[in-house]
């Protein structure tokens, strides 16, 4: 075990959690995802939220790493992605762009900030990558959202399209639905994938849409698809964090695609209910998490105590 040298010993919890990791993978730029695609190995792309889950997916060899607008519902509790604001992404987005130093990161353009123009849209990607530091955006919308998608690629800003079962848009969806089940249904998928890539978006998301549906739109298309509820044909998967790793209360509605990989909840609750049962009966801080001082001068300061008349 490695003994830190004096001057970096903490007597504080408030202590940084290390910003590069001892193995730094090399960074994970267009070109490595390009690679990826063409020799049809699946990229992988997780979300965080935070320094913490953006540093663990890092670590954990992610190539692609997501600050969704999920966000919202997972991570500040609201009722949908529609209430979080353009100053909340940005603040989440630094926390994970200061952890994520190897994975490729992008971000979601956040209900209301990309609708209204092109123009607007180009705006606010410009801010998510100039004061969110991360290096590219996510956009949901096909055919309707071209013109904005180009705009935001000519600007030179890498766009990720968001089609299928799109969250922003869910009360005009009906719901969460799984999306192109019908032939028509399909074919409008289709038609927005084609639209989407024409605009220049460099990847896309196929969010709840059949297995069959999202292989055969996948091979169509020249730029990689990254499914998430969309089977096992796409160029690559996504999974929401929190969902994955288990980091959710018992009795919460999951998706039937999400597998859960880990039981961080369990595990934490674990630990707090075990500390609060060791606070309570004195077992912690035993001596080994507490400060010595010499009995010399130990001793003294008993006896000047001692001296002291209130
Ligand atoms: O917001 C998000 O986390 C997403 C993923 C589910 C793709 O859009």
């Amino acid at each position: 075990m490695s003994i830190p040298c004096a001057s970096f010993i903490r007597h504080s919890s408030h202590s940084p959690l290390s910003a590069s990791p001892a193995n730094q993978r090399k960074k994970v730029t267009m070109q490595t995802l390009r690679s990826l695609y063409k020799k049809g190995e699946p990229i992988t792309m997780l979300t965080a939220h935070d320094f913490p889950s953006g540093y663990v997916a890092d670590a954990a060899g992610m190539e692609m790493v997501l600050v969704g607008d999920s966000l919202a519902m997972v991570a500040l509790g609201m009722e949908d992605t529609s209430e979080v604001v353009m100053e909340e992404m940005l603040l989440h987005c630094r926390s994970v762009a200061r952890a994520a130093k190897s994975s490729f990161t992008v971000a979601d353009l956040p209900m209301g900030s990309y609708e209204v123009s092109p123009e607007q849209g180009v705006q606010s990607a410009i801010r998510i990558v100039k004061e969110g530091r991360v290096q590219g955006v996510k956009l949901e919308g096909g055919v309707e959202m071209a013109p904005t998608i180009k705009r935001v690629t000519q600007a030179g800003i890498p766009v990720v399209g968001h089609i299928g079962l799109t969250p922003q848009r869910q009360n005009a969806l009906g719901g969460f639905r799984v999306q192109g089940k019908s032939t028509a249904g399909a074919l409008r998928l289709l038609k927005d994938a084609l639209a989407v890539q024409e605009a220049g978006a460099f990847m896309m998301v196929l969010e709840a849409v059949p297995a069959e549906v999202a292989a055969i739109i996948t091979k169509k298309l020249r730029v990689p698809t990254i499914g998430i509820g969309a089977g096992n044909g796409c160029s690559g998967q996504v999974l929401v964090q929190i969902d994955m790793t288990g980091n959710f209360p018992p009795g919460r509605f999951l998706p039937k695609f999400v597998k859960k990989y880990a039981d961080v909840w369990g595990e934490t609750i674990k630990g707090i209910e075990q500390y609060r049962e060791e606070v309570k009966s004195r077992a912690y801080p035993s001596e080994e998490y507490t400060y010595p001082m010499s009995k010399d001068d130990l001793a003294e300061f008993e006896k000047v105590v001692d001296q002291i008349h209130q």
